[in-house]
């Protein structure tokens, strides 16, 4: 399909979520445990992290996969705001395979500009610190998380045995456009009939690969863009009516 033909990337305020939470529990403060948030590059907002875990209290979701760990802050906040049975798989480069050469003095504030070097300002952090997130958490939470090193082209979901296994995944790894790419179809081999595929740095000013991509994906499902963030999403079989219209 031509994505002159695809249907326009549906877009709406955070509240459209947070008025379903209300709805669902309109007796309790909806609330959920989240860090300061990390002054490094490449992180959630506190916007985004609510808008990510509304969708997983919404979908009741127990089995996540994630594309990016980096610092570990969005594995542990999903780990942090799910139900004592859900677990959080989340996949990062092996460290050995990350190019550390460090950009020319003169180039070091195209991390903040350029898709290609921000990508690789991540890699390089990711190598020194891991997911520090992670490690920093209490054992209950890191009990409820596995962490994958491979490089998330290769990942095959059935010979690994991850096929159809996840409802919730959060696609937030390579920046580029084959990455995303190749991100998302995988995504569907992982994911359950019934699930939510949520990607970030949608209208980044710096990743435009990421919007690029998404705005000519024949998508199965309706993708939806949430105001204020860079996050969009999209619900799949019973969840696909979830958001009014
Ligand atoms: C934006 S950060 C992830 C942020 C994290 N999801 C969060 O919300 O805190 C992107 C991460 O993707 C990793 N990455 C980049 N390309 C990758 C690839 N091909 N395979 C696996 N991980 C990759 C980087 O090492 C980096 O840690």
């Amino acid at each position: 399909m031509s994505a002159a033909a695809l249907p326009p990337i549906r877009e709406i305020r955070p509240k459209v979520l947070f008025q379903l939470i209300e709805s669902m529990a309109p007796d309790v403060n909806p609330s959920f445990s989240v860090n300061i948030p990390s002054s490094a590059i490449g992180g959630a907002t506190l916007l985004e992290n609510a808008v990510l875990v509304s969708l997983a209290k919404l979908t009741g979701a127990r089995a996540f996969f994630e594309f990016g760990t980096y610092l570990g802050a969005t594995t542990l906040l999903l780990a942090s705001n799910s139900p004592a049975d859900a677990h959080v798989t989340t996949v990062d480069l092996p460290p050995a395979d990350i190019d550390m050469a460090q950009p020319a003095p003169d180039e070091a504030d195209l991390v903040l500009r350029d898709d290609t070097a921000n990508d690789n300002f991540l890699r390089r952090e990711f190598a020194h610190k891991g997911g520090l997130c992670i490690e920093r958490a209490s054992a209950d939470i890191q009990a409820k998380v596995t962490r994958l090193l491979q490089d998330t082209r290769t990942i095959d979901p059935a010979a690994q045995g991850l096929a159809g296994r996840f409802d919730f995944i959060f696609i937030d790894g390579g920046h580029d456009f084959d990455t995303i790419a190749s991100d998302t179809a995988i995504a569907l081999q992982l994911a359950q009939p019934d699930a939510v595929i949520a990607w970030h740095d949608y209208r980044s000013t710096i990743h435009q690969d990421v919007t690029r991509f998404l705005d000519g994906y024949a998508a199965p499902a309706r993708l939806v863009y949430v105001q204020n963030t860079m996050i969009a999403f999209m619900l799949t079989g019973r969840f696909a009516n979830l958001l009014p219209d």
